[in-house]
């Protein structure tokens, strides 16, 4: 079997990743269809051995696709999902539109690819930062039982999109960035995600406690986040303190993480071997290292989770939810009224 494949925002930072990941995981396209603003019409891209021209995206672009990968920014995924899913095809999107409604499954394979079974035809990849975390976290809580997390993100400039690496990289060029996405600089600095809610989280830190609950299944785990943007072109770090039900070695961590699907371990940290965002750049699993024993509380630990926030973060994830629809002959849905 082969599919027909839509991309909405081909020719953004995740929208052309997605492309290199299907290209690189040979997933079996019949036909693709790039699709973009009305800025990138008529734009030819390569891929797959071929020239493909990107179209704008419309109401009907999706007429006669079969999956629809979706990173083209909130207000696009919110207006052009639903005619994707009205046409029967299956969209995986990667904004946060969908996230949280109840009919759309919030997915990371590695966790809970379960919850694609009975989808209605959207499904959410969840938030870079937040995939990242879950992968390390399941075998954590499948082991010992998990109580709380506290977590602080240093997340790269590529989170953002193109906009990002360009303020970045014009501000490390002394030049005035074309367009921003913080007031303050970028470059040399360290800065917060905008904060619009009145309890003073950025939506970044509310997305990763509400989307960690649905995503593993735990609507009571707590979970307190500090969410932080540093100069880092790609790749986001976390430090993830974890609490447990089960008291933890070092060794027991090692041996519940070692081996699990879509996890490496680097921790030698005695000879300078640990998780760094330069060396889990373009790699598709999450890095896991700098793991100690936290005796402030009765069974605590540190773990240090580093990942390619445009791949595993964005690209791979959606890339590896059309795999596992494919595999279990999931692409079929039953439709809700209204979305
Ligand atoms: P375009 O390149 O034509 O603006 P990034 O996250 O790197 O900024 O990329 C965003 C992606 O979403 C781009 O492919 C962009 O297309 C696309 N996009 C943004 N707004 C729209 C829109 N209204 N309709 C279709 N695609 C859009």
């Amino acid at each position: 079997m082969s599919y027909t494949v839509a991309i909405a925002g081909a020719t953004g930072l995740v929208g052309r990743t997605m492309l290199r990941v299907l290209e690189e995981r040979n997933f079996p396209i019949k036909e693709l269809k790039l699709l973009a603003s009305a800025r990138s019409a008529g734009q030819v891209v390569s891929a797959f051995g071929k020239e493909y021209i990107v179209e704008e995206l419309t109401e009907h672009s999706f007429a006669g696709c079969d999956i629809a990968l979706f990173s083209a920014g909130g207000s696009t995924s919110k207006q052009y999902a639903p005619y994707a899913a009205a046409a029967g095809c299956v969209v995986i999107d990667n904004s946060s539109t969908w996230r949280m409604h109840p009919n759309a499954p919030l997915v990371v394979p590695e966790v809970n690819a379960y919850a694609l079974e009975h989808h209605h035809g959207i499904i959410a990849n969840p938030n870079c930062s937040t995939i990242q975390m879950v992968v390390a976290l399941q075998p954590i809580h499948e082991q010992f039982g998990l109580k709380r997390v506290v977590v602080s993100t240093y997340q790269s400039v590529s989170g953002a999109g193109q906009k990002g690496v360009d303020h970045l990289q014009a501000e490390i060029q002394g030049k005035e960035p074309e367009s921003r996405i913080s007031t303050h600089p970028l470059a040399y600095n360290t800065v917060f995600h905008s904060i619009t809610d009145a309890s003073g989280f950025s939506e970044e830190e509310i997305k990763m406690k509400n989307e960690t609950r649905k995503i593993m299944n735990l609507p009571d785990v707590k979970i307190a986040v500090t969410c932080v943007r540093v100069p880092v072109l790609g790749a986001h770090s976390e430090s993830v303190n974890v609490e447990t039900e089960k008291p933890m070695t070092v060794e027991s961590i090692r041996a519940a993480l070692q081996g699990k699907p879509g996890i490496t371990l680097v921790d030698d940290p005695i000879n300078a071997v640990y998780p760094t965002p330069v060396a889990a750049s373009n790699k598709d699993d999450v890095f896991v290292g700098r793991i100690r024993l936290d005796d402030s509380v009765e069974n605590g630990a540190h773990l240090w989770v580093v990942s390619d926030n445009l791949r595993k973060g964005a690209a791979t994830n959606a890339v590896q939810i059309a795999e596992s629809l494919v595999a279990h002959n999931w692409l079929r849905f039953e439709p809700v009224e209204q979305w």
